[in-house]
């Protein structure tokens, strides 16, 4: 199958035409963003759900309701998807949250205008990659990958994937002149101390909470508490498809069980060309 079978291009990149179509990104470009809206922005796969998941948790004070009661995608939906203008978050009071994996260049015209607060997960590359690699494969909306060696070269090509390549993506929104509104968080470090990122991220978002709170909130977030209590949809009927494939396995590294060294030596090469004039620790 072609790829525009499933993708249409906007603004230079790829975008998957059953979540997204031409009149949902016309619906976003006319969209009143508030100033005090918040947005999780991450490139696909790269701990998103996740951050749906601590965000709310964090706003309500650690209070589960809105995230028990509400699938992610109703509190905090994706600007680019169709199911936006349903929502009517028009509507809501704030502060809202969204959600979007667009790069900072095709932004709708109010983000820009009225800089609502940003948090941006980065996640190593090569991880990445491998969580896409297995999540393209499972969800039939989106081309399959193909061999993993041929989905590695696509992947470092970027041009042919859902919200384009992950490097434009980073320096897009790394490269962002002011950053006083954005905090940048990395995967790796939500992994290794959950409760750090909750309480910064809580402090980013001027919401004081207590010690227990904030320790509660984390283990809430666990990858396997989260896991247990959101991929098994025959418990909660909101969970859909695209749910269960999102907890795959939630590690750092799982890209040495992957790739040769080789091929590990040629990404890292690709990736230090390609983001000379950005700063990213990875091993
Ligand atoms: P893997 O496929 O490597 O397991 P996104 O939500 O942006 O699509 O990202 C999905 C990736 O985040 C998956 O990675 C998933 O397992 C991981 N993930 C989801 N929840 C997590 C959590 N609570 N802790 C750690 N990783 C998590």
């Amino acid at each position: 199958m072609a790829d525009t079978d499933f993708y249409f291009e906007y603004k230079g990149i790829y975008l998957t035409s059953f979540y997204h179509s031409p009149e949902s990104m016309k619906y976003i470009e006319e969209f009143s963003f508030r100033p005090d809206d918040i947005f999780i922005v991450t490139y696909p796969k790269s701990g998103t759900t996740w951050s749906q998941e601590i965000v709310p948790l964090i706003m309500s004070g650690g209070d589960s309701v809105s995230v028990e009661t509400l699938p992610y995608q109703d509190r905090t939906p994706w600007i680019e998807d169709t199911r936006l203008a349903d929502l009517h978050f028009e509507e809501r009071p704030s502060p809202r949250i969204f959600t979007t994996h667009m790069p900072y260049n095709t932004m709708p015209p109010s983000f820009y205008k009225v800089k609502p607060k940003v948090i941006y997960v980065k996640r190593n590359p090569k991880d990445v990659m491998i969580s896409a690699f297995h999540y393209f494969g499972k969800i039939p909306h989106y081309k399959d990958p193909g061999t993993l060696t041929e989905f590695l070269h696509k992947f470092l090509d970027g041009s042919k994937l859902p919200y384009g390549s992950w490097f434009d993506h980073v320096k897009s929104w790394m490269n962002v002149e002011d950053k006083e509104r954005i905090i940048y968080l990395n995967y790796e470090d939500m992994v290794q101390n959950l409760e750090d990122s909750v309480a910064s991220i809580a402090k980013f978002l001027d919401k004081s909470l207590d010690t227990e709170v904030i320790e509660k909130i984390a283990k809430k977030c666990l990858f396997k508490n989260m896991k247990n209590r959101l991929s098994n949809n025959s418990t909660n009927p909101s969970i859909d498809e695209r749910m269960a494939e999102l907890f795959r396995k939630g590690i750092v590294g799982d890209w040495k069980n992957h790739l040769s060294e080789e091929e590990a030596k040629y990404f890292d090469a690709v990736c230090k060309e390609k983001m000379t004039d950005v700063k990213c620790k990875w091993d």
